[in-house]
């Protein structure tokens, strides 16, 4: 969702503006440019794609200047251009923007009537033509952006510089997330504490409504109200390491790898291994006065907390609602007194899930958040944190950071379900012990990849592929069917096995295959059922399945063999499979695995 950043250096700042985008693109990479002020004058270069296309540009055209801004873009308004490409300018401002200006069309029409001529499709450039009417009014430039900030509608993070005044760069925040970076007689800006890691640890986030006019002394910062205000000065711990692939030829291979490692990390943080029983960190939350739970998330995160839900009611014998955060936001759901909310975001900054999020806080809900990036907004705004540590994940398709999602929710449930006493100490031990086998479960299927290759081979052919799964396996057919038109644009759908007669079995023939994610739990027997009226239509079978091919009783086409393990952990055990299916069928369609098309990591606007 486009990515931001600037720099007021003491030498030219062009390559390391490059250096800071290539850490935020995985915000977006439908074009990216940079503009500096260069003896007095605005200069930009920009280019259509990605990051790449633009550093070529620049050593054929190089660009000078000790201060500018840069953006990586995630298309919203207008198509992927370079027309189109941030920044934004004229002959006396220049904007990068995240987000979206809701009231763009009024303000852009009354703009032209007044004279400004317009260059390109966007939302942003409007920003240009509303400062520069308020300083063509005689205003100064931080002024003249106060003016304009009050004229503006939706969600925004901007970084704006000005011809002849080198040392001044204006930032402002409403929705979405900003730093300032400290470094020495050097300051930045940008969206993550990832872009800065290089330059500065020395960081401060500016608020909701904030806005700060930053030169290389000093940092003004005013709120809303236009008040001048303090923010906290942190520290980063993002690491300044160039994030590599290692010997991985996808980002999204190498993370799917990492999976015995940092699950084993995020369970270690919640777990007395010696004792045997869930320890969480001191929450400030009293788990056993929870009388309800409601789970939010978007995307991949949102089936994490589809698992949770059916071991949340299962385990703790607690109600659980749970929506999509795009829905949610906007349904005004009575929520109960008591009750704990919980957000589930790799990245901590889905506009979604944030907005979500402040709904339930001003319900009156406890809020707590499963976030991969500690310092990101979601973090900051819950009342307790429950990290997954799963390090950076660079691959748009998320991986390793669901499974640790699946780690931190089972915890979470564990630990409810003690506090509530809806547990016996035998049954908690039994599934530590099963959670605390899960790291090497999945070195041992990532050790049978190969097989994936063929199959791969057969998913790559079909036009449509149906996910099936029921109870818990159900969130994980969907999540499958997600990894799978991500990144290879293949059509699929998650479906609850139970519901392929209310429909979707009309679809099914024998081009149409039919991956079935069904461990040997309870429910095995009522799957294999829908497994034959599959089979009776001709339908053609891969089974995820724990269970042999014989036990399956009908023809497939496939079999993915799974480790036996407790039917709580299998969640967590059938992620790999289906991420494996759809890495390995992209990879034959030669699609771009790691920044698929029309993707963004991180969704900052609604
Ligand atoms: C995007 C990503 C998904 C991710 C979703 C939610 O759509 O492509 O991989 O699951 O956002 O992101 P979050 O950072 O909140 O987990």
């Amino acid at each position: 969702m486009c990515g931001i950043v600037g720099i007021l250096g003491s030498k030219p700042v062009a390559n390391d503006l490059v250096e800071a985008l290539r850490r935020l693109e995985y915000r977006g990479y439908d074009s990216a440019g940079i503009a500096t002020v260069q003896a007095g004058q605005l200069a930009r270069r920009r280019a259509e794609g990605k990051l790449t296309n633009l550093a070529n540009r620049l050593s054929d055209e190089p660009l000078g200047g000790l201060s500018g801004i840069g953006h990586t873009r995630w298309a919203t308004h207008g198509k992927p251009t370079e027309d189109n490409a941030h920044p934004h300018m004229n002959d006396h401002v220049s904007v990068v923007h995240n987000g979206i200006i809701e009231n763009f069309g009024e303000l852009r029409d009354e703009l032209i009537e007044a004279g400004h001529t317009f260059q390109s499709e966007t939302d942003t450039e409007t920003i240009v033509h509303l400062v520069t009417h308020y300083m063509n009014t005689g205003l100064q430039p931080e002024e003249a952006v106060k003016a304009a900030l009050g004229r503006l509608k939706g969600a925004f993070a901007l970084g704006i510089i000005f011809a002849n005044h080198d040392d001044l760069m204006i930032a402002a925040r409403q929705g979405s997330p900003l730093a300032i970076g400290h470094g020495d007689g050097e300051m930045y800006l940008g969206s993550d504490a990832i872009a800065l890691a290089p330059f500065t640890t020395a960081l401060t986030y500016l608020g909701e409504g904030d806005w700060a006019a930053i030169t290389r002394n000093e940092t003004r910062i005013y709120n809303r109200e236009g008040e001048r205000v303090e923010r906290p000065k942190v520290t980063s711990v993002a690491s300044a390491l160039t994030i590599d692939k290692g010997n991985h030829r996808h980002f999204m291979h190498k993370e799917i790898h990492e999976q015995p490692e940092v699950i084993s990390h995020t369970l270690t943080n919640y777990i007395d291994m010696a004792n045997h029983q869930v320890d969480f960190p001191e929450l400030g939350l009293d788990l056993a006065a929870i009388d309800r739970v409601t789970l939010s998330a978007c995307g991949t995160a949102y089936y994490a907390g589809l698992v949770a839900k059916y071991w949340i009611e299962r385990y703790a014998r607690l109600p659980v609602q749970i929506d999509v955060a795009s829905e949610m936001r906007y349904r005004e759901a009575p929520l109960p007194a008591n009750g704990l909310a919980v957000f589930i975001s790799q990245s901590g900054e889905t506009a979604d899930t944030l907005a979500t999020l402040r709904y339930c806080r001003d319900q009156g809900q406890t809020i707590a958040s499963i976030v991969n990036v500690r310092t990101s907004t979601i973090a900051r705004e819950s009342d307790a944190i429950l990290p997954t540590l799963a390090g950076p994940e660079i691959g748009v398709a998320s991986t390793k950071a669901f499974t640790c999602q699946l780690a931190a929710l089972a915890c979470l449930t564990l630990a409810l379900a003690r506090a509530r006493n809806t547990i016996s100490k035998e049954e908690e031990r039994e599934i530590i012990a099963a959670l605390t086998e899960v790291p090497r479960h999945i070195a041992t299927m990532l050790r049978s990849e190969p097989h994936y290759t063929d199959i791969a081979y057969e998913l790559s052919k079909a036009k449509d592929v149906l996910y099936l799964g029921r109870g818990i396996n159900f969130p994980l057919a969907m999540e499958g069917a997600l990894k799978l038109k991500e990144i290879s644009y293949i059509h699929a759908e998650g479906y609850a096995a139970g519901e392929l007669k209310h429909g979707p079995i009309a679809l099914i023939d024998e081009k149409m295959p039919v991956v079935v994610v069904a461990p040997k739990d309870a429910l095995f027997e009522k799957t294999i059922s829908n497994m034959q009226e599959v089979a009776a239509r001709g339908g053609q079978m891969i089974l995820i399945s724990d269970a042999s091919p014989d036990e399956a009783g009908c023809p497939l086409m496939q079999h993915i063999q799974t480790p036996q393990a407790h039917p709580f952990v299998m969640p967590l055990i059938q992620a790999v499979p289906v991420q494996l299916l759809a890495y390995h069928t992209a990879v034959q369609m030669g699609t771009d695995v790691d920044q698929p098309r029309n993707l963004a990591k991180s969704v900052t606007v609604e």
